[in-house]
């Protein structure tokens, strides 16, 4: 895409930031936080991670815990207890936990008296997962804690594990006593939530026999990140998009989330999941509700999370063209060489799929979403593409007709937003495309909190806003299941490392008379 995001700035998007400085109300039982306004202080609280001696806590969490301890957002009294099987001091726990905080945090501690003062509230317990007595254990190491009074029975337990244990830890902390039914407990899970909508629904079963929903908080962590969060400020802060918003003007939706990286390390995960049920499922459903969604009758969770469930309801899966049409899937050269990949692996590691969102507002419109591993850049993206204009007025003249209006949303990285339309050249009489954008870093400073921060803070607070409810993972799955029955008949394409994925995915498009926004001329430079 030619030019992109080396032109003007939109300067708009400091005010509507500012509407996220209202002082949000505190937690707690009633469930009625305010959505999107993060900035109380969380109440005294012990904080349990069950697989602390994983890579999420050293790389995500422990790093996103010490910044919000930085930045003050964090309260007097608090416990961070990491849970795992080993056995180890709380000394050598800390020890670990400053070592990951220098490796993966995006701010150091300034001092050692710094990182000592956030370390002193760090805590190891050592148990086995399934083992109740350990968490009759857990209780008293929880009461004896310093300011344990405070904290009363504020606690939250993270499940950082392997998703075997997801049913498993709730069980036993439920009958050792220490789960509350009026939502002062917190239970923050993890993805992958199931493998499809019967065992996604298995498991919410099981989570609710133990702890009420409203205490639950599924996480998918690309709720947390800016960008993804300023979609609501900017369909429903602007009045210039919103009417256009819809089958009239919309030509096509186009959702990118591609990634520069192989599966790494993580091939035994991986293979057995691929990247339908990886990210399709979870992440790029999120984004398309997102863009989808009818304005909430107010910024409550619940109001919120329901304007998502009801896009989700309103998707067919595969079925109105077919699979074969709808949908492509395909591994980069070499995947089957991966470690802990098996060799005659059919998991994927690209996929591009064709929905429809049949409701008033969007029937009709295809929403193409792709994601894959391997890509040639690390870039995610919405593209909004307007309808063609007429070719009347200035065909004769130009002999070139003009090109449909992209509204493109960086969500990562250089984040921003870029208009691209039609403009007269300069002393010639044709027309030529040109872009309007605003880009975040020169509007906000280069500061951007890590989506973790926000998703911890706000199951602190109890604003459940930016996580995923019952019904909304288990809609998500019935998309992903409808597409996945016909799944093995597909054909399984492959694709050169670094490049846009495999030709088929372009041709998906290229029969509707689209093609992808982002491609070989897209230009990475942020507008800055
Ligand atoms: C995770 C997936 O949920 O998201 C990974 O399991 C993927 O496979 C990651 O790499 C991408 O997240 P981000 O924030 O780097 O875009």
């Amino acid at each position: 895409m030619k030019g992109f995001f080396d032109k003007m700035l939109f300067p708009a998007h400091a005010a509507i930031m500012k509407a996220s400085d209202a002082k949000s109300h505190l937690d707690d039982v009633s469930g009625k936080v305010p959505a999107l306004k993060n900035t109380a202080t969380p109440n005294p609280f012990s904080l349990v991670i069950f697989g602390a001696s994983g890579d999420l806590t050293s790389r995500k969490l422990m790093p996103a815990l010490f910044n919000l301890f930085r930045e003050k957002r964090l309260p007097d009294v608090f416990h961070i207890i990491g849970f795992a099987r080993r056995e180890k001091t709380d000394d050598a726990f800390r020890q670990e936990m400053k070592d990951a905080v220098h490796k993966y945090s995006r701010v150091q501690p300034s001092s050692e008296s710094e990182w000592d003062a956030f370390a002193k509230n760090l805590f190891y317990y050592t148990g086995e997962m399934a083992d109740e007595q350990a968490y009759a254990g857990l209780k008293n190491r929880l009461k004896l804690m310093p300011g344990s009074r405070e904290v009363g029975h504020h606690h939250l337990f993270y499940l950082a594990t392997a998703p075997e244990f997801f049913e498993v830890v709730p069980r036993c902390l439920n009958a050792s006593g220490l789960v509350r039914r009026d939502g002062v407990t917190k239970l923050v899970v993890e993805k992958p939530f199931g493998v499809d909508s019967e065992s996604a629904g298995h498991l919410n079963a099981a989570l609710q026999a133990e702890i009420s929903e409203k205490s639950i908080y599924r996480i998918d962590h690309y709720l947390g990140k800016e960008t993804i969060q300023n979609l609501l400020y900017f369909r429903f802060a602007n009045s210039i998009y919103e009417p256009l918003w819809d089958r009239r003007y919309i030509d096509c939706v186009q959702i990118t989330v591609a990634e520069e990286e192989g599966v790494g390390t993580r091939g035994g995960y991986y293979d057995k999941s691929g990247a339908l049920r990886d990210m399709l499922q979870n992440h790029m459903m999120q984004i398309l509700t997102l863009v989808a969604m009818e304005p909430p009758a107010s910024l409550d969770p619940e109001s919120l999370r329901d304007e998502k469930v009801k896009v989700l309801r309103c998707i067919n899966g595969c079925c109105r063209e077919g699979l074969a049409s709808q949908v492509v899937r395909a591994r980069y050269e070499g995947y089957r060489n991966e470690e802990k990949v098996s060799p005659e692996s059919m998991t994927e590691t690209y996929t591009a799929v064709k929905l429809f969102v049949d409701n008033w507002r969007w029937a009709g419109v295809p929403f193409y979403l792709r994601t894959g591993k391997f890509l040639k850049r690390r870039v995610s993206q919405i593209d909004i593409v307007f309808r063609k204009p007429p070719s009347i007025l200035f065909h004769a003249q130009t002999e070139t007709s003009a090109a449909k209006n992209v509204l493109s949303i960086r969500l990562q990285p250089s984040e921003g937003i870029h208009l691209r339309f039609n403009a007269k050249a300069l002393a010639e009489a044709h027309l030529q495309e040109v872009g309007m954008d605003f880009c975040y870093r020169t509007e906000f400073g280069s500061y951007s909190p890590e989506a973790y921060e926000r998703l911890l803070r706000d199951a602190m607070i109890g604003d459940a806003t930016l996580f995923i409810r019952a019904d909304e993972v288990r809609e998500a799955w019935r998309i992903m299941d409808s597409i996945r029955k016909q799944w093995d008949a597909l054909p399984m394409y492959v694709y050169p490392k670094q490049s846009w994925g495999p030709q088929e995915s372009f041709q998906m498009l290229e029969n509707d008379g689209n093609d992808w926004v982002l491609g070989d001329g897209f230009n990475e430079r942020c507008p800055c």
